[in-house]
């Protein structure tokens, strides 16, 4: 068993499943001679691990763990999948209280309509305007925005993943009175109607990672974002990708008639947050591990901890994982972008 490549997004694992699948890749590493995750850094080479199958392990795990605790004893659930950022203070007052554990993802998603651009469009529009999110994970974002941001907006939330999009259903579309819709789909093949989003959001989508060049999978997902769009409506896209993917993303938006309006660097305050974040991710990794007796089949067991706790640290980009250096040093760069749909 291959939990890197060959889970499935079309599931939603119970606990009892992920407890087989996790025992399966902790036995089928007899014999195992590459290693795909470092030991070192937690790092995952691209071509040893399928972004589907990564998403639907994760977001199986955070179902089956519900309701944690963070390091203070705060309870909450985990639904932001978002690195995120402290809130730069140039911007203001920051809307989120400093005790709440996703207090980084919920900045991601406020500061994506915090453009001056964007605040006079949803003035115009009375505040009734219309989202489409393009990789929305498990609606936290989408639910935050409904509820505080822009309480007046419509929202349709897209996922790959159905274990995001069913935490989605389960727990955030019935607290917002048909204003919050969840969709099973993959954001490259949509069937929403065309022309129909003042914005459409992306906020760390897992797409445009790939150094220095735009794919065919990341030209399809920003035609689809422009299709979407009405004349004069937004792309609001905030991610940390590597610094290098920025410049040509920006050129080929604009070969589709997007103008660029504004973009803002966060990477500095991307690293606090994981700094910050340190505590919480720490005591929700083990809590998550401690789970699973897969762990403690004998000799086996303890290295495949291991490899799954770097392996979960590095995805949050936690302080001495891969992801963390990077973005530390620069290859990789959180920026907030605001583009308009001009042609
Ligand atoms: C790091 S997570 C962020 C999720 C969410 N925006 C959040 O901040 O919690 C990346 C998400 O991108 C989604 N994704 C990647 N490619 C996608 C695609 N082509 N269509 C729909 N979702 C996609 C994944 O399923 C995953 O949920």
């Amino acid at each position: 068993m291959d939990i890197l490549k060959s889970l499935s997004r079309k599931s939603d694992y119970s606990k009892t499943q992920l407890q087989f699948i996790i025992a399966a890749w902790v036995l089928s590493s007899i014999g195992e001679k590459k290693k795909p995750i470092s030991l070192k850094d937690g790092d995952v080479l691209e071509e040893d691990y399928d972004k589907q199958s990564i998403y639907s392990l994760l977001y199986s795990i955070y179902r089956s763990m519900g309701e944690v605790q963070d390091e203070h004893g705060t309870k909450y659930e985990w639904t932001f999948n978002t690195w995120g950022y402290s809130w730069p203070a140039s911007w203001g007052a920051d809307p989120i209280a400093s005790n709440d554990p996703q207090r980084f993802g919920k900045h991601a998603y406020t500061g994506l309509y915090q453009f001056p651009a964007v605040k006079e469009y949803v003035s115009k529009q009375n505040n009734k305007v219309n989202i489409v999110e393009m990789g929305c994970g498990t609606g936290g974002g989408a639910h935050l925005v409904c509820k505080d941001v822009l309480p007046q907006c419509t929202y349709e939330a897209v996922d790959m993943q159905q274990a995001a999009i069913q935490t989605c259903k389960r727990k955030f579309v019935p607290v917002l009175n048909g204003r919050l819709v969840a969709t099973w789909a993959d954001a490259t093949q949509l069937t929403i109607k065309e022309g129909s989003a003042d914005f459409v959001a992306v906020c760390e989508t897992h797409v445009t990672e790939m150094p220095g060049i735009v794919t065919d999978e990341d030209k399809l997902f920003f035609k689809t974002a422009h299709r979407l769009m009405k004349q004069g409506g937004y792309l609001v896209w905030g991610n940390a990708i590597p610094d290098s993917t920025w410049k040509p993303c920006f050129d080929y938006l604009e070969t589709i008639g997007m103008k660029q309006i504004e973009v803002r660097d966060v990477t500095k305050e991307a690293v606090i947050a994981r700094d910050q974040d340190e505590a919480r991710v720490k005591v929700y990794v083990e809590h998550c591990l401690k789970q699973f007796w897969g762990f403690r089949i004998p000799g086996l067991g303890k290295k495949k901890r291991l490899e799954a706790e770097l392996a979960l640290k590095n995805f949050y980009r936690d302080p001495g994982t891969n992801l963390y250096e990077n973005m530390k040093n620069g290859t990789d760069s959180y920026k907030v972008v605001l583009f308009q749909k001009v042609a």
